[in-house]
């Protein structure tokens, strides 16, 4: 009995230690069932008045200290919801510390809000931004006042929550309906894989390429960003030039060091600047740096980098090879979601 609980333990501990849990068998399991049903709290269930709520929220600047910002000044719809800049504008035009991410399936997301994964529930995720210093500066009782002054919104809040009373929490749960409508899983690459349409050649090259050189070890399932649960370091920089400590800020353990969530591939090409500090302007550098550039440190991912065909010596990419992941990428555009009237400003 004993032997088997030390035999348990032991195994316990080889799989705690193995914490980075690669897919090393590169099995090709990049979309290979469609996303889910939408996973939605019990408790906030979608409603059409909860949603254009939240989406009259999300497009509304009186969120920000100096009436002059909304979330959409850094989302933007066309671009999946990113930001064109390499680090966003906030109030006053002070600068951010890192890239605003592209919003989308973000109801599915086991891993975490924001590039180090520091809140886990979309309606807390919400109210954040606005009271962040460099992005809105406002106090919720602010925003509270404000909205309370508008006949829209207590109208609004009425139908979304039975009655006109604003409150933070009602704030973030219409901000959550909205988020969590924000699906996209209609680009071509779905289309093809559900037997709809072909791909060209050179798109079908650039699958195979992805999944050879080992691209899905981190970007695979329904939505590009499984195996989840894991925070990386994708080897952007060596030790000494760590500016941003990333996921170790929230977990305070040195073995976390630089190492952020890894996000979706989807609508990738609409999505430049590249990386949580969004230092690569183009999908070319972003493979150059995978190729080539992927340097050592105590944290990088290394089974997946040197295992595989992604080694830190590099691995080859002909200029026809890049054109062909290129086109690949371009395939994961979802253009429906891009110009969906749904998400679109409602003012
Ligand atoms: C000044 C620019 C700016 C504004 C305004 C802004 N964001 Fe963001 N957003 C960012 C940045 C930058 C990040 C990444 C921050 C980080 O990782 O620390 C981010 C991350 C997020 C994420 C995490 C996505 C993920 O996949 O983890 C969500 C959700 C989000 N923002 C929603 C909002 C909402 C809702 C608002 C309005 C209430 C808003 N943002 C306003 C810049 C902005
Ligand atoms: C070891 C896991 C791993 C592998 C393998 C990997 N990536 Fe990544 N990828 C990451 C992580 C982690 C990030 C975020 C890093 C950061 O911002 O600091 C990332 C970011 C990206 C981004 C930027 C996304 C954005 O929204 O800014 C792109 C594009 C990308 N990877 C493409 C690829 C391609 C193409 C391959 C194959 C050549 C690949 N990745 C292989 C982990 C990986």
């Amino acid at each position: 009995m004993k032997k088997i609980t030390l035999l348990f333990l032991i195994a316990l501990l080889i799989a705690a230690c193995d914490a980075d849990n690669f897919n090393m068998d590169n099995d090709n399991d990049v979309l290979d069932e469609p996303l889910p049903e939408l996973p939605i709290a019990a408790d906030n269930p979608l409603t059409t008045e909860g949603k254009q709520l939240g989406r009259m929220l999300f497009y509304e600047k009186k969120l920000s200290r100096t009436n002059t910002i909304a979330c959409a000044s850094c989302h933007h719809q066309e671009l999946a919801f990113s930001d064109p800049n390499r680090v966003s504008f906030g109030v006053d035009s002070l600068t951010g510390k890192r890239q605003a991410m592209a919003l989308f399936n973000l109801a599915y997301s086991g891993n975490g809000f924001f590039w180090d994964g520091r809140v886990d529930v979309l309606r807390h995720q919400s109210l954040l931004p606005i009271q962040d210093e460099l992005e809105m500066d406002e106090t919720l009782e602010n925003v509270v006042a404000k909205l309370s002054e508008e006949q829209l919104y207590l109208d609004q809040f009425t139908k979304a929550f039975g009655s006109s009373e604003i409150t933070e929490e009602k704030l973030g749960l219409a901000l959550e309906q909205f988020l969590s409508s924000l699906v996209s899983e209609t680009s071509r690459y779905d289309l093809y894989k559900q037997g709809k349409i072909d791909l060209t050649a050179s798109e079908l090259n650039g699958e195979r390429l992805y999944l050879d050189r080992g691209c899905d070890n981190c970007h695979a399932g329904s939505n590009f960003d499984e195996p989840r649960s894991r925070f990386l370091n994708n080897g952007l920089d060596v030790e000494s030039d760590f500016l941003d400590l990333g996921r170790e800020l929230i977990t305070n353990d040195p073995a976390d060091r630089a190492k952020f969530k890894v996000p979706s591939l989807r609508n990738i090409a609409v999505t430049t600047p590249y990386m949580h500090d969004g230092r690569f302007m183009t999908l070319e550098e972003v493979l150059h740096h995978y190729a080539s550039g992927v340097q050592e440190s105590s944290t990088l991912a290394g089974p997946i980098f040197l295992g595989n065909n992604l080694t830190l010596g590099g691995f080859d990419l002909t200029p026809s090879e890049v054109e062909d992941l290129l086109n690949f990428f371009d395939t994961l555009t979802d253009e429906d979601f891009l110009t969906n009237p749904d998400f679109s400003n409602p003012f």
